[in-house]
Parts: structure tokens; C-alpha cells; sequence
């Protein structure tokens, strides 16, 4: 651990000392338990290897500008935990069970947390999955729920500094009324294909259209879209994107800085007017996009300085970072103390 390059972290898995874990068995969720090992021993015939019974969660832990470590916005991840397991099928994680086991991984991994200084953080991934046996499509009777923290950087290798998406509507990461609103593998295993031509051609992601009209803008591989258009702040709403809590959170730091805030379809053509776009997530936090290729139509939109990120896109996520590092108020109770 001591040997971590705090600076130049990836986004990528190290091992730390210890994950948590509970299982549904029986009708009831056991105490936490506390691992060191990062095997899991799984039944061959569990629902999440054959039939895609899995949802995960991302959320960071931040060491602050005053050393304090903190969560940011975990009550809003188990909502979401609780929505995605719903919807396929699986057993709800109790909120307070997933605080609990989110906080006390943190606790137990502290000397992972990246200093302040760094600009890393702590990745927090919660896993629930279908452990019990079936071998017709059916919801397993055991769950087995998974907290684990690996220290990150930046997801996408060029930090704060816009990256070009790409469009093409020969692929789709989600059906207009399927799973794209949950957080489960299956809508990543769907993306991966075109997330990893994007790749190779030079793309930090795809840009998905809405799946049904390719019409409208829906979001991007791992993150949500948003655009500022003069004194507003625009999002896409649509039945198969992921509510993000980092956008939701900007709509609110945006809002307070006076912005108008739409939340609605959003035009493909409506990418010629924006003064600036951004991907934004817990990995992403904002990464502005600088230019981004129809593939099919062989048209680009480019928005603002190549190099540089946009005044707007600056100022929240200068804001955002302020209140996860503490530097700035935590005017809505988004962070926890560990
Ligand atoms: N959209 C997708 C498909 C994601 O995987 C993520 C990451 O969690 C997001 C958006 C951003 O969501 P959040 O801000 O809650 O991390
Ligand atoms: C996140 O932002 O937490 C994500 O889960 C995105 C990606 C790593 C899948």
C-alpha cells in the first residue's frame, strides 16, 4: 500500500485489506461480514452467471482539505441498489444495511483512502447477485450482497480535459423500455462492443441515441450527457438512461448558480447550438467533451477550446469537488463523515 503512486492512478482495481459482505438466506439478510480475501465461492448454477441476476453501485470517499474522510451521497446509491434489484428480480438490500456495509468498508480501508492533494479518491463498489442455484429462468432464492473499495483516478486518462465521443446507430445499450433506467451488468456487457471500437478509433465513449427513433441524445457508456446552451443547463430525460446522482446533483449546483435547468428530449441537431458538453458520473465527475463525430453521417460538432474545458462545466465542477473535499458547505447533507 505504501507504495502507491497517489498521482497517477488509473481507474483500475488494486486489492486493500478488506471487503463486507451479507447473504440472503432464508428470508433474512445475516450480519456483515468482514473478508480480506477477493475470491467469492459461487454455486456454477447461480442465477447471476447464466442469467444476469447482478446490479452494482459506484460511489467514492474523499480525504478532505481538513483530513476528514467523506461518502458522498450513499443514501441515494441504496435507493437506486433497491430500484435496479427490483427490477430484475433480485432481493432488495435494506438501506440502512447498505450505509452500514458502505461505511464500514471505508473504515476498514482508510490507508487506501488517496490524499487530498492527489485529486484521487476512494471507489466504493457495492454488488448484489443472484447466488443461489436454478436452471430455469427464474429469480434465485439467495443473494449474496458485496462491498468492496479500490483507490481510483481519473476513468477517462485525460482527467479534465475534453475528450470526443462518438454516434453511430448501429449499436444501442439499451431498448427503449428495458433495463437502461437500473444499474445491471447486462446494459454494460451490451455496451462493451461499441464502447471498445470507440476505443480503438480514438473516442473516450460512445454517444448513445435513444434506441427507438435515433432521434434524440441519451447518454454516453458510463455517464450521463448534459449541455449549457447561454444561461441554461440542459439533460436528457429518457426511459433507458441510468438516473445519475452526479447529475442530479449538478441540476442542483447549477440551479443555484442561477442557470435555468431543462430536462427533456434532446435533439441530435440541438448539439449545433450547445456552448459547451459534458459527460458527467461518479467516475467521469465531469469530463467535457470537445468535439463529437456522427460516424454514420460523417459530421462533427465541436464545442468550445479543444484543450480546455468550458467556464460553466468549470465552475460545477470546481463546486462539486469543493463540497466532496470540503472545502465548500454541505448546504444539502450530501456527504457522511467516516
Ligand atoms: N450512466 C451510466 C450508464 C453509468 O454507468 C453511470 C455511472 O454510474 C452514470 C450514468 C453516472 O451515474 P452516477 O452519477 O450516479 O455515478
Ligand atoms: C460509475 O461512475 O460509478 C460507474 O459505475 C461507471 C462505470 C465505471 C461503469
Amino acid at each position: 500500500m505504501s507504495n502507491i503512486d497517489w498521482g497517477s492512478l488509473s481507474f483500475s482495481y488494486i486489492k486493500t485489506d478488506y471487503n463486507v459482505r451479507s447473504y440472503f438466506k432464508n428470508g433474512q439478510w445475516s450480519e456483515l461480514e468482514e473478508t480480506t480475501s477477493d475470491q467469492l465461492n459461487i454455486h456454477m448454477a447461480a442465477t447471476c452467471l447464466h442469467y444476469g441476476q447482478e446490479a452494482f453501485e459506484g460511489l467514492k470517499a474523499f480525504k478532505g482539505v481538513d483530513g476528514k474522510v467523506r461518502i458522498f451521497r450513499m443514501d441515494e446509491n441504496a435507493k437506486r441498489l433497491q430500484r435496479s434489484a427490483e427490477g430484475i428480480l433480485m432481493q432488495p438490500v435494506p438501506v440502512e444495511l447498505f450505509t452500514k456495509a458502505v461505511s464500514r468498508a471505508v473504515a476498514l480501508n482508510m490507508d487506501y483512502v488517496p490524499p487530498y492533494e492527489s485529486g484521487a479518491a476512494l471507489y466504493i463498489r457495492p454488488l448484489l447477485i443472484g447466488s443461489g442455484a436454478k436452471v430455469g429462468v427464474s429469480p434465485s432464492d439467495e443473494y449474496t450482497f458485496v462491498v468492496f473499495v479500490t483507490p481510483v483516478g481519473p476513468y477517462f486518462k485525460e482527467g479534465f480535459k475534453p475528450t470526443k465521443q462518438m454516434i453511430s446507430r448501429k449499436y444501442d445499450r439499451a431498448a427503449p423500455l428495458g433495463t437502461g433506467h437500473l444499474k445491471v451488468g447486462g446494459n454494460y456487457a451490451a455496451s462493451m462492443y461499441a464502447g471498445q471500437l470507440a476505443h480503438q478509433t480514438g473516442y473516450s465513449s460512445v454517444l448513445y441515441l435513444d434506441s427507438k427513433e435515433k432521434k434524440y441524445i441519451d447518454e454516453a457508456g458510463p455517464a450521463n450527457f448534459f449541455a449549457i446552451k447561454g444561461n441554461k443547463y440542459i439533460t436528457p430525460l429518457s426511459p433507458s438512461i441510468l438516473p445519475s446522482i452526479t447529475n442530479m446533483s449538478l441540476i442542483q449546483l447549477a440551479q443555484d448558480m442561477g442557470f435555468e435547468v431543462e430536462r427533456r428530449r434532446v435533439p441530435l441537431e440541438e448539439l449545433e447550438e450547445f456552448d459547451e458538453v459534458g459527460a458527467c458520473g461518479t467516475a467521469a465527475v465531469i469530463s467535457p467533451v470537445g468535439q463529437i463525430d456522427d460516424i454514420d453521417l460523417g459530421v462533427s460538432y465541436t464545442f468550445g477550446s479543444p484543450d480546455t474545458a468550458g467556464p460553466v462545466s468549470t465552475k460545477l465542477y470546481n463546486k462539486l469537488r469543493g463540497i466532496q473535499y470540503g472545502k465548500e458547505p454541505d448546504k444539502y447533507g450530501w456527504v457522511s463523515i467516516v
